[in-house]
């Protein structure tokens, strides 16, 4: 079992029956709370009509089609539908099946990038401690847990990190973005850009909210700032928006919120309600239109997999950009944030 301990669970097992709305019913016959919404992606709670319906129609039409040389409806339809919610200028996008493959596709689209601009060498990755990107090589590369990286240490990507946000001194118990620490962001170009030199540095990837370690909202300001140093520098920025995408923060994407645009942003998870895997990048079209380069008869990136774009999971992710839009849940998010908030820190109080 992944992020498990194995042999402790076999000792008491937690097993989960069937679910509906935000309750689990496990198999001794019990309710749970699904507090965590699934894993962070069951935004618009378990067993969604809607999308049911969309991928049980899907399953009737096209259970499956490759997306290596052939091409299906669904996915392309999906591609436009993100390409109009997401950042101005990033409108193109590549399919995965999760935030790990998602975060390596990224870094490998970086790479490309910069070969086809005759800058091959830049091949550092800049990552924050206390980051989640997933398990993949790439991921945990510029990941900052430890505990994901320490056993694999030898084998990962070249790779710096920026200190955390996280500044509990100045930041504990604030609300929203803490006033202190958007300095922070300075030390990409007075350490990491002046140990490595910006010509070396193919990009900087960060979740705008880290999450996976507590959730750090970023302090005011910093990553206007990271924008603008990764601009001053030419580096490219990828926002991993795996949780933070498709409504979470009360917008598409926390990109809009911050007002801060990347040029890559990863996604999954809620993307299809947690029903079907899947993950993509979402580009700019400088970095796409650079990637289209070569003999037109060859495939301009060497990589994919076998689900990029499953027919079911285009259904699941359609039916649910749907239900965020029509069922109003960013508004919903917007009016319940406040409530919620007011009851973490009355809890903290109470400490
Ligand atoms: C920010 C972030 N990126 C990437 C991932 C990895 O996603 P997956 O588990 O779908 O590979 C996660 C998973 O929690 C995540 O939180």
């Amino acid at each position: 079992m992944p992020f498990t301990p194995n042999r402790d669970f076999k000792l008491s097992p937690r097993l989960l029956a069937s679910a509906s709305g935000v309750t689990y019913q496990t198999a001794d016959g019990g309710a749970v709370l699904d507090g965590i919404s699934g894993l962070w992606c069951v935004g618009a709670g378990h067993k969604h009509p809607k999308i049911a319906e969309s991928m049980k129609t899907q399953i009737d039409t096209l259970d499956f089609a490759s997306s290596f040389q052939v091409g299906h409806l669904g996915a392309f339809k999906l591609a436009e539908r993100i390409a109009s919610i997401a950042p101005k200028n990033l409108d193109r996008i590549f399919f995965v099946n999760s935030g790990s493959e998602a975060c390596d596709t990224a870094m490998k689209m970086a790479l490309a990038y910069w070969r086809v601009r005759g800058q091959g060498h830049r091949n550092l990755f800049i990552g924050r401690e206390r980051g989640f990107h997933g398990v993949g090589f790439g991921g945990i590369s510029v990941g900052g847990m430890i505990n994901n990286r320490k056993v694999f240490g030898a084998s990962l990507l070249r790779s710096d990190h920026l200190r955390s946000t996280w500044d509990p001194a100045n930041q504990a118990f604030v609300k929203g973005e803490p006033e202190h620490g958007y300095e922070m962001a300075d030390e990409l170009e007075s350490r990491i850009i002046a140990l490595h030199g910006a010509d070396n540095i193919a990009a900087v990837v960060i979740e705008p909210i880290a999450c996976s370690t507590g959730v750090l909202v970023p302090p005011k300001g910093y990553l206007k700032r990271i924008r603008e140093i990764c601009d001053r520098h030419e580096l490219l920025l990828i926002f991993d928006e795996v949780i933070t995408g498709f409504g979470r923060t009360g917008n598409m994407f926390a990109s809009t919120t911050f007002d801060v645009v990347p040029d890559m942003i990863l996604f999954a998870k809620t993307v299809t309600n947690g029903a079907a895997p899947l993950g993509g990048v979402i580009v700019s079209r400088l970095i796409h239109d650079t990637l289209m380069h070569g003999p037109r008869h060859m495939a301009e990136l060497m990589h994919g997999y076998t689900y990029s774009g499953h027919p079911l999971s285009c259904a699941a992710a359609l039916a649910m950009i749907d239900v965020i839009e029509q069922e109003g849940l960013l508004e919903q998010v917007n009016a319940l944030s406040p409530y919620f908030e007011e009851a973490v820190h009355s809890l903290a109080d109470l400490d």
